[in-house]
């Protein structure tokens, strides 16, 4: 394995999302196999195959729009999600495995060697995910093809055309990482929400209404001029899970409706992870329940 120097890490909430994956994939390969679909399985923060944690002193500390990871105990080499799915059986017939870094894409085009029977039908795709997941969606054929989609960014990478492109497939079912680091750009006071941050909170969310939702104003008391009105946060992290649930029931025709609160190991809560099926039909309802189950249950 080409990974010397990397550190690899992954407490139990890196687990929990890489179990549910796991656990959804194989009920879901079991059930797909009985019918006449292509089975494509898509990861659009592919990662290497393997879990691991990034080595640049910047990039560990993350971004504002990430969520710093490292505070997690070092693990052995373990499988990440793109390996995961490479070991499902029956297997899939495509592997759309989409990563930013060069570095990192060269690692998944490896997996070619390690599974040989599975090598013809893996395809790496070397960029954004939302330019990658959009364009895929776009050529995306729904009569023919049922797909399941991971979304496991470090932070705040998944754009709302990339979420209402894939509920438009009508056939993909998708996890979501949905990360808490927005709860960092929401200020006490949202005039001091620069308006680079308000830009990307639109994004993430496809929408402007999270204002009226996370700010209320309240009518104070001062003695001197009268009362005034103050603008405050009125925000808990259950209420901004709630809220990404509610933009992504606007799209998706099911979501879970116990989305999974996934926490570091001083108990801060880092993700939610989500579950949402575009199809319509009984796949979705079969679908929503498997998701349901697990979600249960990890
Ligand atoms: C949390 S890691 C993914 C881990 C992987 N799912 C696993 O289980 O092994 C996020 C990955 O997304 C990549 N990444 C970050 N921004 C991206 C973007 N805009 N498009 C595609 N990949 C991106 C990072 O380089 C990193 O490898």
């Amino acid at each position: 394995m080409a990974q010397t120097g990397l550190q690899l890490f992954g407490g139990n909430w890196t687990e929990s999302k890489l179990d549910a994956l796991d656990q959804y994939l194989r009920v879901y390969a079991k059930v797909l196999s009985k019918q006449p679909f292509e089975r494509v399985y898509i990861d659009a923060f592919a990662g290497t195959g393997y879990r691991e944690q990034r080595t640049d002193p910047a990039a560990q500390h993350g971004t504002m729009f990430d969520v710093f990871e490292g505070d997690e105990e070092p693990q052995q080499f373990l499988d990440g999600s793109a390996r995961i799915a490479l070991k499902i059986e029956p297997p899939f017939n495509r592997y759309v495995f989409v990563e930013m870094e060069q570095r990192r894409a060269a690692e998944l085009e490896k997996l070619r060697q390690e599974f040989p029977r599975r090598a013809s039908a893996i395809d790496v795709q070397c960029g954004d995910a939302n330019v990658a997941i959009q364009a895929l969606c776009r050529s995306w054929n729904t009569r023919l093809s049922r797909g399941v989609l991971f979304l496991d960014p470090y932070g705040m990478q998944v754009e709302w055309p990339t979420i209402e492109a894939i509920a438009k497939t009508r056939s993909i079912d998708v996890w979501i990482l949905f990360p808490f680091a927005v709860n960092r750009l929401l200020t006490r006071d949202p005039q001091d929400i620069p308006p680079g941050w308000q830009d990307r909170l639109n994004k993430m969310f496809g929408s402007e209404d999270w204002q009226r939702r996370f700010y209320r104003t309240k009518t104070t008391a001062n003695i001197f001029s009268g009362p005034e009105e103050v603008v405050e946060k009125a925000l808990t992290l259950q209420g901004l899970g709630s809220y990404y649930r509610e933009r992504l029931a606007k799209v998706f025709s099911r979501v879970a409706p116990n989305p999974r609160m996934l926490l570091n190991s001083r108990n801060s809560p880092l993700f939610q992870l989500h579950f949402a099926a575009a199809n319509p039909d009984r796949g979705g309802e079969i679908a929503l329940r498997i998701a349901e189950h697990i979600l249960n249950n990890i």
